[in-house]
């Protein structure tokens, strides 16, 4: 058996660069042939093919190329994830709409296109979202990650001026989830099922993420969490993922869905090494 691991040819920090090995070894063990295959690395002009004669069984995408995937899959070959699933989780715009009215999820608004050059340069909109949506309101950019372009803004002037510093970035907003400020559950969801969770918390900052500072310990899941968590994977027909989970006032409300999870907080924080569960998933899926 012979795959490839398709990760960023521009992105090689050691953080990145560890969550590959996992795979790879993972894969190893396991008697797959895994190459590490970088983005940058085709050279196939359209209409040619990019696996002619060194064709895998298989593609781990570990990168948001979704023009490259979706390539990748009009000449057959079978992507862990779909082009389709990584392309809606990249955009918490799309993500939103995936689950909206099929699970729990905060109520969203889209912003309203701009351009560059132009940019919001009337912020009517705001007032109205403020008013449908309450304030402190969430405003995210469409593509981010780690929390680092996720704002929380408690007044309108504070919304004004955060968007105002957004240029002609897309951004959604969000409804305000305050019982789950600075803390969320992780669910990690491999082939339908929950393989591990972990409770992210931080008492100085609205947002969990670890990598922003948030602190780590296993959750214990509802039934509803996991139900929660199973069913974002389903709709946006994911064989993997990591699945944020806000505690809302009446039950668990999905924030996020990660198509290529940075696993390594919940292998130590569970011991539950996700890539192995990943490439089993991969061999039964193949069979
Ligand atoms: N609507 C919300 N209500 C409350 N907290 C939120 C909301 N949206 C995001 N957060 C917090 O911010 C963190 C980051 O947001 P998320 O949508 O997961 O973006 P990222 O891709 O950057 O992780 C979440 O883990 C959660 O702690
Ligand atoms: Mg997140």
């Amino acid at each position: 058996m012979k795959g490839w691991l398709v990760v960023n040819g521009f992105v090689d920090s050691a953080k990145f660069c560890e969550l590959y090995s996992f795979l790879s070894c993972a894969a190893e063990k396991r008697g797959i042939a895994l190459e590490v295959r970088k983005s940058d690395s085709f050279s196939a002009p359209l209409g040619e093919k990019i696996a002619d004669v060194d064709r895998p069984d298989f593609v781990l995408f570990w990168d948001k190329d979704i023009r490259l995937a979706a390539r990748m899959e009009k000449e057959g070959l079978r992507l862990f994830n779909s082009a389709s699933a990584i392309e809606i989780c990249d955009s918490k715009a799309l993500t939103a709409e995936a689950l909206t009215g099929h699970v729990p999820t905060p109520r969203t608004l889209i912003a309203p296109k701009t351009f560059e050059g132009v940019g919001y340069n009337r912020l009517k909109f705001l007032e109205n979202a403020a008013r449908v949506l309450g304030l402190p309101i969430i405003i995210k950019e469409v593509y981010g990650s780690f929390g680092a372009q996720v704002y929380l803004a408690e007044s309108l002037a504070d919304a004004e001026k955060t968007v105002s510093a957004l240029g002609h970035k897309e951004f959604v907003m969000q409804e305000f989830i305050e019982e789950s400020r600075g803390r969320d559950v992780r669910i990690n969801v491999v082939g339908g099922e929950v393989v591990s969770a972990m409770e992210r918390y931080n008492c100085n900052d609205f947002r969990s993420n670890i990598t922003n500072g948030g602190k780590m310990k296993p959750a214990a899941l509802t039934p509803e969490m996991e139900d929660a968590a199973i069913k974002a994977c389903e709709l946006i027909g994911l064989d993997f993922a990591g699945v944020d989970v806000l505690f809302g006032k009446d039950g668990p409300i999905v924030c996020e869905v990660n198509s290529n999870p940075h696993f390594k907080s919940s292998l130590e924080c569970t011991g539950v090494d996700m890539s192995e569960k990943i490439m089993d998933h991969i061999l039964e899926r193949l069979k």
